[in-house]
């Protein structure tokens, strides 16, 4: 395979680098990734990041360990353990779907090469096609909110939430972005904040209760965020805390927007409560880690809840903003994600 760069992956002499999202911004760490066991670690701690970008790594991975000479049933293996690596995000299974039926072709080296090409090239696409149709959206001196990350490091392209966000500032429409910092993990503080700044958008952090005050004060204009599964009914995964936003956004009568590719789409799946949830570890709510150090303030052995997404419900959505353009309640009503 040629070599390739995005925001956070990198194929290099056919092996496969990504951008360490734990240590960022502090450090630009490039690892190696450049084994199944490798990649799922990464991906378990959110090394590797974000719904397209997780399905992007895994497609290349199986891609070039199969030009690097892996045997059809081992790379099926890599394909089942690489699914299962993460849950919620469909965008995996969506993408190792495709990568499936290269597999199953008599050439499935080339056949593997090129689909997951194509699945890096589509994806920058679709960001790009997100960003046309979100800004649409955008009023002139918009203060916008967002939440968890969904820029460059997790796609692709230009991002989905962030990407309608950056292509509304070029127009001169973005007067001020509320970034929230998402806890447990701080994807909002440490890489939104970090990509925002990269891209000379005005932007100012805030913890994660401070949305309603806000709102309150009518300083929110409209709430961004991305997607990790739409369901047919259009109910919407995301990084936990999106659903109270969408609670907050209704009582102030403010706009709430998902931007997602066609990629995070599961019309099979019939509404939000069949969307797996991953649960993960306590220590993250415990305490906080990072390139920085850990530590711990909670008593030891105290009892967690840890859910790293929750589901909001289609009713509170104002537009799905896809790369095919806005899906508005009514398009949703009358059935546009069922398959
Ligand atoms: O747990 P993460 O950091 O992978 O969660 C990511 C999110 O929830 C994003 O909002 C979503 O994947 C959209 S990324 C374009």
């Amino acid at each position: 395979m040629h070599n390739l760069k995005t925001t956070s992956l990198h194929v290099r002499d056919n092996q496969l680098w990504i951008l360490d999202q734990q240590a960022l911004p502090q450090q630009q760490n490039w690892l190696p990734a450049h084994t199944v066991d490798l990649l799922v670690g990464h991906i378990h701690a959110l090394r590797v990041r974000g719904a397209p970008l997780i399905g992007l790594s895994a497609s290349l991975l199986l891609a070039l360990l199969a030009e690097n000479g892996l045997p059809k049933a081992e790379l099926a293996q890599a394909l089942e353990i690489l699914r299962a690596s993460r849950p919620t995000a469909v965008n995996l299974m969506n993408n190792l779907d495709r990568m499936k039926q290269a597999l199953a072709q008599d050439e499935f080296v080339i056949a593997l090469s090129t689909e997951a090409l194509r699945l890096v090239e589509e994806d920058k696409i679709l960001c790009k096609n997100i960003a046309l149709a979100g800004c649409e959206l955008v009023k002139p001196g918009s203060r916008l909110l967002t939440h968890c990350n969904t820029g460059g490091l997790a796609t692709a392209g230009v991002g989905t939430a962030i990407g309608v966000i950056h292509r509304a500032f070029e127009q001169g429409n973005v007067a001020n972005v509320w970034v929230d910092e998402t806890r447990p993990l701080l994807q909002g503080g440490r890489l939104t904040a970090w990509e925002l700044g990269e891209l000379g958008i005005p932007y100012q952090l805030i913890c994660d209760s401070m949305a309603a005050s806000l709102m309150a004060k009518k300083q929110i204009d409209a709430v961004w965020v991305g997607a990790d599964r739409i369901a047919a009914n259009g109910d919407v995964a995301n990084k936990i805390g999106t659903y109270s936003l969408a609670v907050l956004a209704k009582y102030h009568d403010i706009p709430f927007y998902v931007a997602a590719p066609q990629t995070t789409l599961d019309s099979n799946c019939p509404n939000g409560d069949a969307i797996p949830i991953e649960q993960r570890s306590a220590a993250e709510v415990t305490g906080v880690a990072g390139s920085f150090g850990a530590l711990q303030w909670a008593p030891e052995n105290a009892a967690v809840y840890n859910p790293a997404f929750d589901v909001t419900p289609a009713g509170l959505i104002s537009g799905w903003v896809l790369d095919t353009g806005v899906v508005t309640p009514e398009m949703v009503r009358d059935g546009v994600f069922r398959g």
